[in-house]
């Protein structure tokens, strides 16, 4: 049996799919971009349908760059953005609307309700989670009363919800299979984690009727395969993940007190706390970290919703830029004395503050403050958010104390970027060799799950350091910047407006 494993990494600004040799090797890589629907403020949407197409070219295309036939793939593994909703007819698998995307905030009245209701506590110590549009639950209950006939469908069984993961695996399999994985589900506000099913209280709740809901499998669990006429044959489907969790399995964050930290449009840092499910006093999720073999492994997780996204501000929006890459050098040459802070709450705050109506700021202008400096601010604002997060971390959980942040994505090739953040955390950041660590997480847990690439052990021994950033920013001047950067985010908040 061949050891070829291929991952589909389906972002939320673009499609990826991976193609691995046996020794774990990148073989080929295809990306596409997909539109981004912005239809009011404070709402996005994707088309499934372009997804769908982007998943089959950048399949398609990343066996053709690697010379692999499909009968070559002993397994796929997927991974996905998470929370988005698409909901979709059973018979014609046609969605009944754009999908609702994690960023979307659109529900906030709803939420803001909720918890005004006093549901909180009970939402919380069921599914770890905090009531915010981010997540699935307001976005499906939206869909359900905004789309003419929709709940009346829905109850009749006429119609399937799925996070982008669930939507593929119907996709890929032709229909026959309608599932999600742990993870995925655990976003939902659904779902159970600790009884590890869906919650009929929670359900009544959000109005979501079960009948829409795939059924919940270990990360390595039943999928199905390929439907022949995509590819050529049928390809088992080995492994689902979201993708933040795939990514910490990616970076082999396997033992209890090991965290990771995603540098992609957003922000996602993921501690392992083993089989303790601890509960955040810090506004954290509780999270499923993943679940293999019918063993949960819980995580504590700190979610920023704009990391990458605010580089992109500076090229697209801003002009500040043509590449992203530029960015380092810039903040390296700013200067320094002018302590300037962005706080880019464009689609309101993530953890630890959670709020929804917050938008983004920047303080601390003067006459000197150019286009190096603000770069530098984009920057700085995500060593903050992230330093913000471990410091949650270390007061919700002992376990946190003593740890090591592994870092990948697309802004972690910025040295300038990755010596910052170590320096503001005060805590070393090791960047691997392999940054493409969300789609090995996904193609690892297929590939184990096929018999073709090794367990946990054997995978972690493989995890190859590139370089430790070593934080060497004087005490004084580190305690200065949080302090500014605090009172920046506290006059964010949207109760100061
Ligand atoms: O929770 C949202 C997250 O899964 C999106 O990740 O990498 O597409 O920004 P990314």
């Amino acid at each position: 049996m061949p050891g070829f494993v291929l991952a589909i990494d389906q972002g939320t600004t673009s499609t990826r799919a991976i193609a691995f040799d046996d020794g774990l090797h990148v073989l080929s890589v295809a990306q596409q971009e997909f539109q981004q629907h912005f239809p009011r403020s404070g709402w996005v949407e994707h088309d499934p349908e372009e997804i769908w197409r982007t998943v089959l070219d950048t399949t398609r295309l990343a066996l053709a760059r690697a010379a692999l036939a499909a009968s070559d793939i002993a397994a796929i593994g997927i991974t996905n953005q998470r929370e988005t909703v698409i909901i979709w007819d059973r018979a014609t698998g046609k969605p009944i609307h754009n999908a609702v995307v994690w960023q979307d905030r659109r529900t906030s009245e709803t939420c803001r309700r909720l918890i005004d209701d006093g549901a909180e506590d009970m939402i919380r110590d069921r599914t770890g989670l905090i009531v915010d549009p981010y997540f699935s639950a307001t976005k499906i209950a939206w869909l359900l009363d905004n789309v003419e006939g929709a709940r009346r469908r829905a109850e009749a069984g006429e119609l399937a919800f799925g996070t982008i993961d669930s939507y593929l695996l119907w996709r890929l399999t032709g229909g026959r299979v309608h599932a999600t994985d742990a993870t995925n589900a655990s976003r939902t506000l659904l779902f159970d984690i600790a009884k590890n099913d869906w919650d009929d209280e929670l359900l009544g709740l959000f109005g979501v009727p079960r009948a829409l809901l795939p059924r919940v499998e270990d990360c390595d669990g039943e999928f199905g395969e390929t439907d022949p006429s995509l590819f050529g044959v049928a390809i088992p489907i080995r492994g689902v993940a979201g993708d933040q969790h795939a990514a910490m399995v990616g970076q082999a964050c396997f033992q209890p007190g090991m965290v990771k930290s995603t540098y992609g449009t957003g922000c996602f840092a993921v501690l392992n706390t083993g089989a303790e499910r601890v509960a955040s006093g810090s506004r954290l999720l509780t999270t499923i970290g993943y679940r293999l073999a019918g063993k949960t492994t819980f995580a504590l997780e700190g979610s920023i919703f704009v990391a990458g996204a605010a580089v992109q501000w500076l090229r697209d929006g801003l002009g500040l830029i043509e590449r992203a890459e530029q960015s380092g050098g810039m903040a390296a040459a700013s200067n320094e004395e002018e302590m300037i802070y962005l706080v880019p709450a464009f689609t309101g705050l993530g953890a630890p503050w959670w709020d929804p109506e917050a938008r983004g700021a920047i303080f601390g202008l003067t006459r000197g403050t150019g286009p190096n400096e603000l770069v530098r601010a984009a920057l700085e604002a995500v060593a903050y958010q992230t330093a913000d997060l471990l410091s949650a971390m270390k007061r919700d959980w002992h376990g946190a104390r003593e740890t090591v942040l592994r870092v990948d994505g697309g802004m972690v090739a910025s040295d300038w970027t990755m010596q910052r953040l170590a320096d503001l955390l005060d805590a070393p950041v090791d960047r691997p060799v392999v940054l493409e660590t969300t789609a090995l997480g996904a193609a690892w847990i297929a590939g184990q799950k096929a018999g073709v690439w090794p367990d946990a052990e054997g995978f972690a021994d493989r995890w190859r350091l590139h370089r430790r950033f070593e934080s060497t920013m004087e005490p004084k001047l580190r305690e200065a910047k949080l302090k500014g950067w605090a009172d920046a985010v506290s006059r964010t908040l949207s109760r100061h407006r």
